[in-house]
């Protein structure tokens, strides 16, 4: 929470023929994360990249590798992704079936492997429901469109939203990481940075760019300057 900005391409926006090039032209234009989009077909209604993918990419990568898991069953798939490498593993909240003891559950099992641990939640999934999670969590993926696909619309409710995750966390005396996903550009990065997100993916905006490093300079600037006015107002 009104950490460092931090931007996070999302490779699914990559061309896929051309991987290792592009994470390498991210990485030179000043990204800080590579987020990896894993979906199964199932929680989401898309298919991407699996294991295989994550444990290569780990290989390679030279910047942190977070992967975001928009999968069912993720105590049953976690054993494989944390055993694959990664800085972060992101899991979704709605995706337990009973969250109140799988959610433990599944933070401790990232955390045992050195590994940053993160919940999600979608956009019509009330805020309060992860309160009770968040002393557990190393970071909080706010979702902004709904999971699935990239080159969606930012969902503008998600800066009231980020608002009241940001009081949630200070009643807890916690800070986790605030991450944004979902229709992140210069134009919609404000509200959200405002109520203290300072991690924000970028699909789209970055590759769809003829210039990754200004777009995500640009992200960067705005975030920065709306952290300044979100501080101001917390005064
Ligand atoms: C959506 C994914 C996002 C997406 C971001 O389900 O989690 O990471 O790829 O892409 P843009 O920035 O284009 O919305
Ligand atoms: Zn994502």
């Amino acid at each position: 929470m009104f950490g460092n900005v931090k931007i996070a391409p999302s490779i699914l926006s990559a061309d896929f023929m051309q991987m290792a090039r592009d994470i390498q032209m991210i990485a030179d234009a000043g990204a800080d994360w590579i987020h990896v989009d894993v979906m199964d077909g199932h929680f989401v209604p898309n298919l991407t990249m699996g294991v295989p993918f994550v444990k290569d990419l780990n290989r390679i990568a030279p910047l942190p590798v977070d992967v975001h898991l928009m999968i069912d069953n993720p105590l049953r798939e976690l054993p494989w992704f944390i055993e694959a490498g990664a800085y972060s593993i992101t899991v979704h909240y709605e995706a337990f079936e009973h969250p109140e003891t799988e959610i433990s559950q599944a933070m401790n099992m990232i955390h045992d492997a050195g590994i940053k641990a993160a919940l999600s939640l979608k956009p019509d999934t009330p805020v309060d429901d992860i309160a009770s999670y968040l002393p557990q969590v190393d970071m909080v993926l706010m979702m902004s469109v709904y999971p699935g696909f990239s080159g969606q619309s930012y969902i503008p409710e998600s800066g009231p939203r980020t608002q009241r995750l940001a009081q949630l966390c200070r009643q807890a005396g916690v800070a986790p990481i605030i991450q944004v996903d979902g229709g992140i550009k210069e134009a919609t990065v404000g509200d959200t940075a405002r109520a203290g997100a300072d991690c924000f993916v970028m699909g789209s905006a970055c590759f769809g760019s003829d210039d990754s490093a200004a777009a995500m300079a640009a992200v960067r600037a705005a975030a920065t300057q709306a952290h300044v006015q979100g501080k101001e107002e917390l005064r």
